[in-house]
């Protein structure tokens, strides 16, 4: 298949642009490097150096004839959605609606969207599925599922076949590629640069939580596997309208979890500054992944902690200064 990848810069994008490429389809990438990296395109490949905001070269690269568009292009710093939703609400859903639309009239078939675990807000069930109730706690699972919603309401109406992929905690390196985030807010990345730069301070956000150890517990899923998922996805739904899914192992990991792990493959030990918690940081969060297999075929094969930890450790550990391409 002839497949259009927006945010194919970013981390996830990055992976799964590997991972398309691999499966022997044809990958042309739409990006606009806001917080991309250009080292983590291949070179040789396709690129639209443009934004999701600009209408017209919308229209023209997808006037090139896709099979599928998968869409990674956002912003996703929950903190700062708070602080400025516009911005948010600007590039994520603005220019969201630019791209389903330039899809539609380009007539591509297919539409893979990258949600996230912000749409369910602070569910009170130990396991998450698709049909729980979606109540976002910030502007950015906001946005994201507003974006559902214009896509269920666009694909119910022309007959596309779009997947919501709902991503718990994504994770993980593959290779050369891997989280470079500014700023990172992520547990793992954040626990490992606090090896790499000693002035990075690394805090966790609450250890009186009602969970065994007192610190959250999460879904922590490795970017490979989420890579995968989309190959499954534009191969695999045929359905019209959208069709919501969830990405996770079904396993919750604490944070202190994640600590000892990271201690035992970095072979130090970390002691983390615990601050208050976060408002809007649920106790649990963890998916069920039962349509994920239902549906795609799909399972995590390479989400395990020792494996997440020893390729995110590897990547750091090779890229000490992330991508540097800043
Ligand atoms: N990382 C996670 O744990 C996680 C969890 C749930 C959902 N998601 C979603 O997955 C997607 C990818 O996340 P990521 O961690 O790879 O983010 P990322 O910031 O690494 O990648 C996003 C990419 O989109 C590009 N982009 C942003 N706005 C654009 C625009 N207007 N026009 C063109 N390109 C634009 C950026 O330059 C970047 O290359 C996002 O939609 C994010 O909300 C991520």
């Amino acid at each position: 298949m002839k497949v259009l990848v927006t945010g194919g810069a970013g981390y996830i994008g990055s992976v799964t642009v590997r991972r398309l490429l691999e499966h022997g389809h044809d990958v042309e990438i739409f990006d606009d490097f806001s917080t991309g990296h250009r080292s983590a395109v291949p070179a040789g490949l396709p690129l639209h150096d443009s934004s999701l905001l600009d209408p017209e070269s919308l229209a023209i690269v997808l006037a090139r004839r896709f099979d599928a568009v998968v869409h990674f292009a956002a912003f996703s710093l929950v903190g700062e959605s708070v602080a400025n939703p516009l911005k948010y609400w600007g590039n994520n859903v603005a220019g969201s609606v630019n791209l389903v639309g330039a899809a539609l009239e380009a007539g591509v078939p297919r539409f893979v969207f990258s949600s996230s675990a912000a749409v369910y807000g602070e569910p009170d069930v130990e396991t998450i599925d698709e049909d729980a109730r979606l109540a976002p706690v910030n502007p950015y699972g906001r946005t994201k599922l507003a974006i559902e919603w214009a896509l269920a309401d666009a694909a119910r109406q022309t007959g596309m076949c779009a997947t919501a992929l709902r991503y718990f905690n994504a994770c993980g390196a593959d290779g050369a590629l891997g989280e470079d985030h500014a700023p990172e807010t992520h547990l793992i990345p954040r626990i490992l640069l606090s090896r790499i730069d000693p002035n990075f301070e690394f805090q966790i956000f609450g250890d009186d939580y009602p969970t065994p150890d007192g610190t959250c517990i999460r879904d922590y899923i490795h970017v490979r596997d989420l890579a995968e998922a989309h190959v499954k996805a534009i191969e695999a739904v045929d359905r019209p309208g959208l069709t919501p899914i969830n990405l996770g192992t079904a396993t919750g990991r604490s944070v202190r979890e994640i600590i000892d792990v990271a201690s035992r493959v970095v072979g130090e030990d970390f002691a983390p500054v615990v601050r208050g918690r976060r408002s809007g940081d649920p106790a649990r969060l963890v998916a069920s992944n039962a349509k994920a297999e239902a549906v795609l075929g799909w399972r995590p094969v390479a989400s395990d902690l020792e494996t997440i930890l020893g390729d995110a450790w590897r990547w750091h550990q090779e890229h000490p200064r992330g991508y540097d391409d800043r």
